[in-house]
């Protein structure tokens, strides 16, 4: 019987250009991860943020860097968008949105250290693919690059900016408690970003941060002398073995990290004082995954692959709850699941969801 062979795919010129087109200006990004953390780290965007519009050769005496590499780099970052390129004088400068992005630490949008956490995914990929296959974890410490530094790097500005500002006069009568004393947990705290915050912002309250991966702890712990805080500490603990008892206790974007956030949850219920709230940050989600197809969506995706669902299954339970888990699902399981008797929405920003659990 002669074969018959399968029809050509008739291809849509215009599908593919717009795919082609969409993948250029992603490949463009992503051979920009290497540059923007170089841009940061020699504090070239600052240079040019403070005294733009420069030439290569006025940036290169500004900053005692060799020219013929910032010209390059600028050229780069120039194409980018990043920076601007002004062809009459041929000089480059920042735009106020692009310093709002790029130089400027105190914006909520100060985006370049999500550069270095694209690097720190990069480097993982060995683990990470070798995990696929076996099904097994990547703990959170066995990660290669520093990611927990590039973590709190990146949500601190987010922070900063949202946290005493909008996000805590949104929970039940918490400002008014801590403000005349008062005991916080933070769970899962990392570099302890968040937990100096709320230290510094509730001079009266006992403030203390908790994590398992003990290089944070160290980290955390370094950052507070630096500040001279005496109302906060930092202990090495795992969230379900949280010990002592607190008006307040937060969780920033950890609990679908955790192998068992049930578990986790019910310890912090019974840590809780009466009338006590627990703040629940997670990465904003829709329920579903077409409700989450999107640019936020899939940095969180991508990162759930690379970090999340990796750093839970490497503990017991595993439960590997990914960064998009969405309201419903994280309503349910902090009521349904772990007892609390309610659990609302208290703010949100386009990468938070702030959920408050009361018992
Ligand atoms: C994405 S980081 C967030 C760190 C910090 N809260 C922040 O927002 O910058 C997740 C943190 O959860 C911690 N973590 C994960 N599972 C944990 C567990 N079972 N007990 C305690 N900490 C845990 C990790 O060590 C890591 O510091």
């Amino acid at each position: 019987m002669p074969t018959q062979t399968p029809p050509k795919p008739t291809l849509d010129e215009v599908s593919l250009n717009a795919l082609v087109g969409g993948v250029l200006h992603d490949l463009g990004g992503a051979f920009s991860v290497p540059l923007v953390q170089i841009g940061e780290s020699l504090g070239l965007y600052k240079a040019l943020s403070e005294h733009g519009p420069l030439s290569s050769t006025e940036l290169a005496a500004k900053t005692g860097l060799h020219e013929r590499y910032l010209r390059e780099w600028l050229s780069a970052q120039a194409a980018s968008k990043y920076i601007t390129f002004c062809p009459a004088t041929e000089t480059f400068k920042l735009t106020p949105e692009q310093a709002f992005v790029f130089a400027n630490e105190a914006s909520p949008f100060y985006l370049a250290p999500a550069f270095a956490a694209a690097a720190a995914f990069q480097n993982n990929t060995t683990q990470v693919r070798a995990a696929f296959r076996t099904g097994e974890g990547v703990a959170w410490g066995e990660q290669t690059q520093c990611l927990s530094c590039a973590v709190a790097r990146f949500f601190r500005p987010g922070y900063e900016n949202h946290l005493v500002q909008s996000w805590l006069p949104a929970l039940n009568g918490v400002v008014a408690k801590l403000t005349q004393g008062g005991r916080v947990a933070d769970v899962g705290c990392g570099h302890g970003i968040s937990t100096m915050i709320l230290a510094k912002a509730f001079p009266k309250a006992n403030v203390h941060g908790f994590d398992f991966h003990e290089p944070s702890i160290e980290e955390a712990k370094h950052h507070a002398a630096e500040h001279n805080l005496t109302n906060l500490q930092f202990h090495i603990s795992e969230a379900n073995e949280l010990k002592g008892t607190y008006d307040l206790i937060t969780m920033f974007d950890c609990l679908h990290d955790m192998g068992d956030p049930v578990g986790a949850l019910k310890t912090i219920r019974g840590a809780l004082n009466p009338g006590g709230s627990v703040m629940i940050v997670e990465p904003m989600a829709g329920d579903s995954l077409q409700d989450n197809l999107n640019p936020v969506g899939r940095m969180y995706y991508s990162a759930s692959t690379m970090v999340c669902v990796p750093t839970s299954l490497a503990q017991s339970t595993g439960a590997a709850l990914g960064a998009q888990a969405g309201e419903k699902r994280l309503r349910r399981l902090i009521v349904e699941e772990a007892g609390f008797g309610v659990c609302l929405r208290a703010a949100a920003t386009p990468f938070n969801l702030i959920l408050e659990a009361r018992v």
